[in-house]
């Protein structure tokens, strides 16, 4: 395996890209952390880009700076950016109408990681670690916050989050990486395959905030838990609120049994042959499928159609704090955040 480095950009952001011996290769930036590509070779010799992003630091502030990055505090939306802890009201800055998407303005997907490179026995690391001052748009706690990304000749990019906090306060990250398999971001990525073994989904409102119904999977369009075939596009066109109201999916999905060594979640393209297996210990992982329409985004000379990638977010559900069963994302000054998260990719 080897590594190297490069400036990316002229902001004094960097490039990392790790090759295996497979010639599989991850691109990343401590521009928040970030995936920005990862390449798979094919039978025909030829390398296929399968993640989502942009050429350069000014590329992702100029279009969108959510592609790819490491999400925190708190991933997903905050109704209204409140929360009370005991008696104590708490004010996040809202960046969403009235609420708090992906821990509001400027958070870990703007901030310039610390980086270092760690050569493991098996796999190289990139080590990206960032203190978010006590009152980071309103949260609590100096948040000390460390992300690995690791990747090895299994082919598998593994995220391994770590947090500490000197204030008792809020976490839930995320990794914002889109995929598209087919390897030309102009394609939709409709007719890929996914399993999710999820039995029950968030219902979400016209803020795309959960309503707190997880509604059983079976009989609508995020049924994604049967063995094999379901496409990603049968929720495009079909009679359902849910999907009707985002223009496809942008929802959480309840994990039935959270685990590393368990699949998760899988993602595949018959026609290049590639595909991605999730394994996290995360309860639950946001499907978004990239509801933007046509000719908004541009990217290595492509420009990214309408359901042009997909997410596989994993963390706790969406504004869990301020609903009953929803899990708990409270951190407090003696505890130690950890999670992980496996992205296993693959050519047949
Ligand atoms: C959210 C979408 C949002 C997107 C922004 C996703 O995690 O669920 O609603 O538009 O992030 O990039």
């Amino acid at each position: 395996m080897k590594v190297s480095k490069r400036k990316f950009g002229e902001e004094g952001a960097t490039l990392f890209i790790i090759e295996n011996d497979n010639g599989y290769v991850l691109e990343a930036t401590d521009f928040g952390a970030r995936i920005v590509r990862l390449l798979v070779p094919t039978k025909s010799g030829e390398l296929k880009n399968i993640s989502l992003g942009f050429e350069s630091e000014e590329e992702y502030r100029r279009q969108d700076t959510y592609f790819g990055a490491t999400i925190g505090r708190v991933a997903g939306r905050l109704a209204k950016g409140q929360f009370k802890m005991g008696d104590q009201q708490q004010q996040f800055v809202a960046n969403d109408g009235n609420n708090t998407l992906h821990g509001g303005p400027a958070s870990f997907e703007e901030q310039r990681w610390e980086t270092e490179i760690v050569q493991a026995e098996n796999e190289i690391q990139l080590v990206f670690t960032h203190r978010s001052p006590d009152g980071t748009n309103g949260f609590a706690g100096n948040l000390d916050a460390q992300v690995i990304y690791a990747f090895n000749n299994q082919n598998e990019w593994r995220i391994d989050y770590q947090a500490e906090t000197d204030k008792t306060t809020l976490y839930n990250p995320t990794n914002h990486v889109y995929f598209n398999l087919s390897g030309d971001l102009s394609q939709t990525v409709a007719d890929h395959e996914l399993f999710v073994n999820s039995e029950k989904f968030a219902v979400i409102d016209e803020e795309s905030l959960p309503t707190g119904e997880l509604r059983p999977v079976e009989g609508t369009p995020f049924e994604f838990n049967l063995t094999e075939g379901n496409k990603v596009g049968q929720g495009f066109a079909a009679e359902y609120h849910q999907t009707q109201l985002v223009g496809g999916y942008d929802h959480p999905f309840v994990l039935k049994e959270p685990s590393l060594e368990k699949l998760q979640a899988e993602l595949k393209d018959q026609t290049s042959g590639i595909s991605v297996k999730l394994y996290t210990d995360s309860p639950a992982v946001v499907i978004y499928t990239t509801n933007i329409g046509d000719g908004q985004l541009d990217m290595f000379g492509q420009t990214v159609s309408q359901h042009g990638g997909i997410t596989l977010e994993t963390q706790y559900l969406p504004d869990a704090i301020n609903h009953q069963g929803f899990g708990s994302i409270i951190l407090e000054p003696n505890q130690t955040f950890k999670g992980t998260t496996i992205f296993k990719l693959a050519n047949d």
